[in-house]
């Protein structure tokens, strides 16, 4: 068993020993409102994780605090990193166009595999008014197997759109000028999307010459002598909700990955810090649909058997889907005020009881109630700083020259 000196007991200072595996073994959630030490404390979990094991993490930071880590290799999501387009399925792209209606998002799906075909060489354009239905319709059946991760431009989608808006008239296409109506509105979103300086950059299509893509950092970070992973979230703003989207992606990746048992010999850490930026995330679409980004969610209850653990800290536990909460072996509960989030721990975590929950709203920074499936009673600590502190103090407040 690997144990890390976390902090001490606030009754008597008695330092404490943790055990790692019983930490993280079933994921683990830090929880506390602003200020509450969760930050700190997620550095000083990964500066353990760093002094005492082999294993590695990849620490998604959504504002930057972490940017000043040594020991640690940055990946700034917009600027020396991008995730490639290449990587998106079909659906994917349906939800970062946001497309939810059946007839659109084929016409969507049609296009993209059409631009897939033209880049991989088997079509020659991608305009198809004035081709054989049948001809077509074969060679696209027949070479789209081959085609599924093949990149393309994505510069061309509007027009490809626009080519997709056909019908069959005597076994030729001809243009369709209904289907071109009701594709104005995915024409335009397409259009606003990939104009997007965010957008573009997060995607990579505005790339510097230097840039590299997300998923190469992650598929070599497990192989390389780096330790921890920062995928930092700093220079990309919010349009669009690309900043969801892409961590959604991101977490999709790494739990295939985990699939494919990479994971399972030497077991990853994955940590989220501000994760109600990215758990339960409804992205809405036109339609008053949504699109439910599912990749954490799906992590938390599965991935736990391929060596992939999940340490998420938040603000507000009752933002955590509860499929997601319930999944937390582990919790580091801060001071916590709200009635709301405290009963969403307390149905959470059965080991709790009452006059437990009444220390919350009284703790200081950077004391937690350390609780969970394989710690029989709930620990009351004071953490002990990380050497490397996260950028979050409290700025003060100025005082005024001419006031006493
Ligand atoms: N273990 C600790 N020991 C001493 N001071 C601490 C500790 N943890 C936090 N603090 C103090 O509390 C401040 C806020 O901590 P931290 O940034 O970790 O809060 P947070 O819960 O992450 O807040 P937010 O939700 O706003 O991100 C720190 O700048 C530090 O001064
Ligand atoms: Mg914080």
């Amino acid at each position: 068993m690997i144990f890390a000196p976390l902090g001490n007991l606030t009754s008597g200072d008695v330092a404490c020993e943790v055990s790692l595996d019983s930490l993280f073994g079933r994921h683990c959630a830090v929880l506390g409102t602003t200020g509450g030490g969760k930050s700190w404390t997620m550095a000083k979990l990964i500066e353990q994780v760093q002094i005492k094991t082999d294993n590695k993490i990849i620490l998604v930071d959504a504002t930057g605090e972490y940017q000043n880590l040594s020991n640690v290799e940055h990946c700034i999501v917009g600027e020396n990193t991008y995730f490639p387009s290449s990587q998106l399925s079909n659906s994917n792209f349906c939800s970062l166009f946001r497309e939810h209606s059946s007839n659109t998002s084929t016409i969507l799906c049609e296009a993209i595999n059409t631009l897939r075909l033209v880049a991989k060489g088997f079509l020659e354009s991608g305009v198809k008014v004035g081709q054989n239905v049948a001809d077509l319709s074969s060679t696209i059946s027949k070479n789209l197997p081959s085609c599924i991760n093949q990149d393309f431009n994505l510069s061309n989608l509007c027009e490809q759109v626009r080519n997709e808006c056909i019908k069959e008239q005597n076994g030729k296409y001809v243009e369709d000028p209904f289907k071109l109506g009701y594709s104005a509105h995915l024409l335009a979103r397409i259009n606003l999307f990939l104009n997007n300086e965010t957008v573009k950059s997060a995607l990579g299509l505005s790339k510097a010459s230097d840039a590299k893509s997300i998923i190469g950092m992650i598929d070599s970070f497990h192989g390389s002598e780096a330790t921890v992973l920062r995928i930092g979230f700093e220079r990309l703003s919010y349009d669009f909700a690309i900043r969801e989207v892409v961590v959604d992606f991101i977490a999709c990746h790494i739990l295939r990955k985990g699939r494919e048992g990479t994971f399972k010999g030497k077991p990853i850490l994955l940590f989220i810090d501000e994760a109600h930026q990215f758990l339960n995330k409804r992205i809405s679409a036109d339609d008053d649909t949504s699109f439910y980004l599912q990749g954490i969610e799906l992590i938390a209850k599965e991935a736990r058997k391929y060596g992939l653990f999940l340490c998420l800290s938040t603000q507000m536990p009752r933002d955590i889907p509860l499929g997601v909460l319930s999944q937390m072996g582990t919790f580091i509960v801060h001071r916590l005020i709200n009635e709301q989030d405290k009963k969403a721990i307390e149905s959470a975590a059965s080991s709790l009881n009452r006059s437990m929950l009444s220390f919350l709203p009284t703790m200081r920074a950077g004391e937690a109630l350390l609780m969970g499936v394989d710690f029989p009673m709930p620990l009351l600590l004071r953490i002990t700083p990380p050497v490397q502190t996260p950028q979050s103090g409290t700025p003060k407040l100025s005082k005024k020259r001419t006031c006493n």
